[in-house]
């Protein structure tokens, strides 16, 4: 049995004052979770981070690293500094980054590998277009994504966590209904049993406008494991109540 995964995606949101403030709310009211929590911060509040959630249930995330081990690469962070701080996930391949600064299927399974290897679990994530939606090619779509990153990273593929993101429920407000989202987790577990003997060990994490009033029903389905929250990790009481979810819900 895995526990649920709760991970908050803060994508480019904070401040010094506002991430205080945040993460003493959430501390304050998680409890002893029952399901894993985590948030993934901008890189530089990942030294406020590491003091604030010390000795907490808070696990730490980061919302990209470099496929680069060191080196003259500028603006960039490897896997290794994103371990120094305490950090347990990277997430890989948002779409944002996907979109706005043209990764590719093959750069995100070289970006996934460089977290494994420095033991940062990558948070992958795969998601259609509306157009591909309407265009029936969902599973064409992820399956791809995803297959990139099963062929670079062998064995090592039952370690990452894979995140669902249809694109056209990213902050939109319009999320994939339970059934909708149930079936491509469906198709992608199955494409994890044919890489992994341990595919139940990979939490498949919905994605695209999850809130307090959704969560239950998506976390209820059999193999949707967890959320990765965007605007909904920004405001306290939304997140606490989607953990609050999580933890009521049916473990796999
Ligand atoms: P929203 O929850 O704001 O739709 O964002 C989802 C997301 O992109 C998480 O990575």
């Amino acid at each position: 049995m895995k526990k649920k995964l709760i991970a908050g995606n803060w994508k480019m949101n904070g401040s010094l004052a506002a991430n205080e403030s945040l993460v003493r709310a959430l501390l304050a009211g998680m409890g002893g979770a029952g399901c894993t929590v985590a948030v993934c911060v901008p890189a530089p509040y990942l030294v406020q981070l590491q003091a604030l959630c010390a000795g907490s249930a808070l696990e730490l995330g980061a919302q990209d690293v470099s496929q680069h081990e060191q080196g003259a690469f500028t603006g960039e962070v490897s896997a290794a500094m994103l371990k120094e701080f305490g950090v347990r996930y990277a997430i890989v391949g948002h779409s944002e980054r996907r979109q706005y600064n043209g990764e590719s299927d093959a750069l995100v399974a070289e970006k996934a590998k460089a977290a494994l290897a420095h033991g940062v679990t990558p948070i992958v994530c795969v998601g259609e277009t509306l157009a591909q939606r309407e265009a029936g090619k969902t599973e064409e779509v992820v399956k791809r994504q995803l297959a990139a990153v099963i062929h670079s990273n062998g064995h090592c593929i039952s370690e990452i966590v894979v995140a669902y993101e249809p694109i056209w429920a990213i902050g939109t407000g319009k999320t994939a209904t339970p059934e909708q989202a149930q079936q491509v987790h469906a198709v992608l577990r199955a494409q994890l049993k044919a890489a992994t003997a341990h595919s139940q060990r990979v939490a498949i994490l919905y994605g695209g406008s999850m809130n307090s009033a959704n969560a239950a029903s998506l976390l209820a389905q059999a193999d949707i494991d967890g959320g990765l929250v965007g605007g909904a990790a920004l405001k306290a009481p939304d997140f606490l109540q989607i953990i609050a979810a999580a933890r009521q819900a049916p473990a796999a």
